[in-house]
């Protein structure tokens, strides 16, 4: 008989505000909570890291006044460790930044845990995740890029569903319990396969926003994790 994996019906969904109508914002972020978001995830391009620009802490700070949802703050600068400190008297939830931009991984990790923050890693596409198998345990997520990071709407790269599989495997065997966050090109028609590979939360931006019912697409991003079988 079937046999639900691990994640059905707890995986959490955090709408990416990049595809929001950033002239709505307010409007825009209450009507995504109302819709059953269980993170907002922000988008933080400098121009630098990623071909693109996106939103900076003056407005992640206004996003807070305006929304009890965890924020999930996804940085895409060559100097993350910058914006730490600024962040944490934000207050937000989860900071993730990218291995590619930091050579002192096991520093920033901890320079964010100490606030209380979940401290994240991410990693583009085409990096192998033995790059931070060392701080595996002190990690609280790791969050995959699933296309380039830089832009919404893009669709997703399907050699990373084997990646996913292997951290999780990993993360079983070593019984650690980080967190597997999936990033990028995510639909209703990959949602059961990323689950059913190891992820416990998934961000979608286009695929939520360019819709005009938010609770639907969510809800259908949920019900994928019912679908989900171990193999
Ligand atoms: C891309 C960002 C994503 C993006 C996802 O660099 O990290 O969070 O908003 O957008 P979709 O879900 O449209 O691929
Ligand atoms: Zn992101």
């Amino acid at each position: 008989y079937n046999i639900f994996c691990m994640n059905a019906n707890t995986v959490k969904i955090a709408p990416s505000l990049l595809s929001a109508d950033f002239g709505r914002l307010k409007e825009e972020i209450s009507q995504i909570e109302n819709a059953g978001a269980d993170l907002l995830h922000l988008d933080v391009m400098d121009g630098h890291f990623v071909p693109n620009l996106t939103f900076g802490m003056p407005v992640i700070q206004a996003i807070k006044k305006y929304s009890k949802l965890p924020l999930d703050v996804h940085l895409m600068v060559t100097n993350p460790d910058f914006y730490i400190d600024h962040l944490a008297n934000i207050g937000v939830d989860y900071i993730s930044f990218h291995v590619e931009t930091e050579y002192h991984i096991n520093r920033l990790l901890n320079k964010i845990k100490e606030k209380n923050i979940k401290s994240g890693i991410v990693l583009n596409p085409a990096t192998n995740w033995n790059q931070i198998e060392y701080v595996a345990d002190i990690m609280d997520f790791i969050l995959l890029m699933t296309v380039n990071p830089g832009f919404g709407g893009q669709s997703f790269i399907l050699n990373c569903l084997e990646k996913i599989r292997i951290i999780s495997k990993y993360k079983t065997i070593r019984k650690l319990n980080f967190e597997i966050e999936v990033d990028g090109g995510v639909t209703d028609q990959n949602a059961s396969n990323l689950i059913n590979a190891g992820a416990d939360i998934l961000v979608a931006g286009s695929y939520i926003f360019n819709s005009n019912n938010y609770a639907q697409q969510i809800r259908s991003l949920k019900l994928c994790s019912q679908n989900c079988l171990t193999d």
